[in-house]
């Protein structure tokens, strides 16, 4: 198995050297692999899963963009998944633990080790691209769940949360005007951005039974009557008794922004992050929650080249963001 692995380790490095790279967000090079760019641990992870990974059958996956909502999507599929068990610990690990260690990530957490998981939670969150996914998922009966938001915000989201980064690592934040110049060109950890929007907006349009596509605003609109639909995509629905004893209520306001900032694993714990031995302040996940806090850091000018970029980018695909 080591001589395996140190043959694949060369098949990598022999795959990375030929690949396009610039000079990404936090000082380290980002490598565009099949049309979107990584940095180097995620294009490592990525590399593995596309080969090594399988699915339960049973899996559903939330994908999602970096800054688009994962963390909200992954509390309310979790609670929604382990509502059954209320009296027992699974659900309450909310309380207790932050909701990227209660749902791993394809190709961080797994790539590291297929293992690190709870086989029981069918529950697994991924950013890797549609078209980038491994085919053991593609052509699985899975469900993918996809989250997406307003390119202004996603773009704000990331800049403070990758500023959290270079300061954990004592390095300058890369200055919000540079970044947004990298964003619009589409280089952004796993960008382009509107690319990876696309991707499983197609497809959900293509295979509506595999793929339920959401917005971060719609959601945030109607949050009850998306965890009902949510519930239901899963194969979990609210029974008319759960539905009357008040439960949709309850793990809406269990995933709320306000609950779980407030609680304090989300306070005061560190994560240990992807890609970095640097633990991060799992506050870090929670920012604002709020829609269209862009127009607080960008100019407007920023916020309609933006705009443009998305509506031409999107333009003929049936999709508004
Ligand atoms: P802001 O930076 O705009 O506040 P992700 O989870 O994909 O990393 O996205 C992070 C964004 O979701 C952040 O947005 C964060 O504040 C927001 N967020 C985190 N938990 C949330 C929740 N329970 N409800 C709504 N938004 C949440």
């Amino acid at each position: 198995e080591s001589a395996e692995r140190k043959n694949e380790a060369k098949n990598y490095s022999e795959v990375m050297s030929t690949l396009p790279k610039v000079k990404g967000w936090r000082g380290y090079d980002y490598y565009l692999y099949q049309g979107f760019w990584y940095d180097t641990f995620f294009l490592e992870g990525l590399v593995s899963v596309q080969e090594h990974f399988h699915p339960q059958s049973t899996d559903i996956f939330v994908a999602s963009s970096p800054k688009t909502g994962t963390t909200w999507l992954k509390a309310l599929t979790f609670a929604i998944l382990t509502r059954s068990r209320l009296s027992g610990s699974t659900t309450s690990s909310l309380l207790t633990k932050m909701p990227h260690d209660c749902v791993p990530f394809l190709e961080s957490d797994l790539a590291q080790d297929p293992s690190n998981r709870d086989l029981a939670i069918p529950l697994v969150s991924t950013h890797v691209p549609y078209s980038c996914l491994p085919q053991s998922i593609i052509s699985s009966s899975c469900k993918i769940i996809y989250i997406c938001r307003d390119a202004k915000d996603a773009f704000v989201s990331l800049w403070y949360f990758l500023s959290a980064h270079q300061r954990s690592e004592n390095v300058e934040p890369l200055p919000l005007e540079e970044a947004f110049e990298l964003f619009c060109n589409g280089i952004a950890n796993f960008g382009p951005y509107w690319d990876h929007v696309l991707g499983y907006w197609r497809a959900s349009l293509e295979f509506p039974e595999k793929i339920l596509f959401l917005t971060y605003e719609e959601m945030k609109k109607d949050t009850a009557a998306h965890v009902k639909k949510l519930a239901e995509f899963m194969g979990y629905s609210f029974t008319l008794e759960e539905e009357e004893g008040g439960e949709v209520q309850k793990i809406i306001s269990m995933c709320s922004f306000e609950e779980l900032s407030s609680l304090e694993v989300n306070k005061n714990a560190v994560h240990r992050a992807p890609g970095t031995s640097i633990p991060i302040q799992n506050s870090v996940f929670f920012r604002k929650g709020e829609i269209g806090d862009w127009a607080n850091h960008l100019t407007p000018e920023m916020g309609a080249r933006l705009d443009d970029i998305m509506e031409k980018k999107l333009k003929g695909s049936g999709l508004k963001l």
